[in-house]
């Protein structure tokens, strides 16, 4: 029961982080010193995927470059003797684990992108990553909690977290049948509802586990909201059919597709990093200081 295929859809505009997506990909964008498609691959690898699906589009190329094999940097190392960073060069993907690259000719939206997999999947169930929502699990990666979750129940399982209810219209949100801890059936799902025709406010985050019937769904889905073939309202129409399991995962999700929830992860992955979390950690505190004195200062001339 491993799920041994992840799909990677890395083909939207990412217009909410423009300029910088322009002309690289916003799934490159590095957090600290690794593209958020580094972590999102490292998560699939460390739930047991060995072969990565990648729906790319226009400028997507560096992705492609990222997972390949680096031959003159390599040598270069070596003839340098720079060992640790030529490991970290090789690392990038490890040996077993394959990649595919599927275009997707138009961004046509997340459901669309979904079903351009379909030729490399093929009747497997598998896994989908959305590099953009970077997690940092808890315990374990949300893919390798949400793998435990599939391996008991042996049907499609979707990430899910709580958001404030003013932040529904941003989300797809579902409405469940409690089932365990951090675990619901699916009963009713919505792509970005208004607040007040939101069911709930467990929203679906970036992680999936889908049986191969959704892409006949996808086939039959029409184009939904902003005019895109969402996967939310195919995943709507397997509800009618099978068991879908939203699960509240364990850990801190960032929005990396925006540039505030970008600069957050960084803050938090930079006062975790080995190399220097110590000295981040002073400069922070001692900038946190700079302006509550700042702060302190304003406050106390209104005052006067
Ligand atoms: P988003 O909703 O974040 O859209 O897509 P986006 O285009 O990437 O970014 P914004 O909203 O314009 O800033 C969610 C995920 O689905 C992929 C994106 O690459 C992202 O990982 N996606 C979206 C596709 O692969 N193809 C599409 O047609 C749309």
């Amino acid at each position: 029961m491993r799920i041994r295929k992840a799909v990677f859809p890395v083909a939207g505009l990412g217009t909410r982080f423009l300029p910088a997506t322009k002309a690289s990909p916003k799934e490159m964008l590095p957090v600290v010193d690794k593209p958020l498609i580094q972590y999102a691959v490292q998560e699939a690898i460390s739930a047991g995927a060995d072969e990565l699906i990648f729906i790319t589009g226009r400028s997507k190329n560096s992705i492609m470059d990222h997972f390949d094999k680096a031959y003159e940097l390599e040598a270069e190392l070596e003839a340098k003797g720079k060992t640790k960073l030529l490991e970290l060069v090789q690392d990038v993907l490890p040996r077993g684990v394959n990649c595919i690259f599927i275009r997707q000719s138009e961004a046509l939206g997340l459901g669309h992108a979904v079903l351009c997999a379909q030729p490399a999947v093929g009747d497997e169930d598998f896994s989908v990553i959305l590099a953009d929502d970077l997690i940092d699990g808890r315990l374990r990666p949300c893919l390798a909690q949400m793998q435990r979750v599939y391996q008991e129940f042996g049907t499609s399982v979707i990430a899910a977290q709580r958001v404030p209810h003013e932040q529904t219209g941003s989300y797809g949100i579902v409405e469940v049948e409690p089932v365990g801890p951090r675990l619901g059936e699916i009963r009713s799902i919505v792509e970005k509802p208004k607040p007040e025709d939101a069911p709930s406010d467990l929203a679906v985050v970036g992680r999936y586990i889908l049986t191969p019937r959704i892409f006949k769904l996808l086939q039959a889905t029409q184009r939904g909201a902003g005019g895109e073939i969402q996967l939310t309202d195919a995943i709507s129409a397997m509800i009618q059919e099978q068991t879908v399991l939203a699960y509240e995962f364990e850990g801190t999700r960032y929005d990396c597709g925006s540039k505030l929830g970008y600069l957050k992860a960084n803050v938090e992955y930079a006062l975790k990093h080995e190399e220097f979390a110590d000295e981040f950690r002073a400069y922070l505190t001692r900038r946190v200081g700079e302006w509550s004195h700042v702060a302190q200062t304003q406050q106390a001339a209104l005052h006067q």
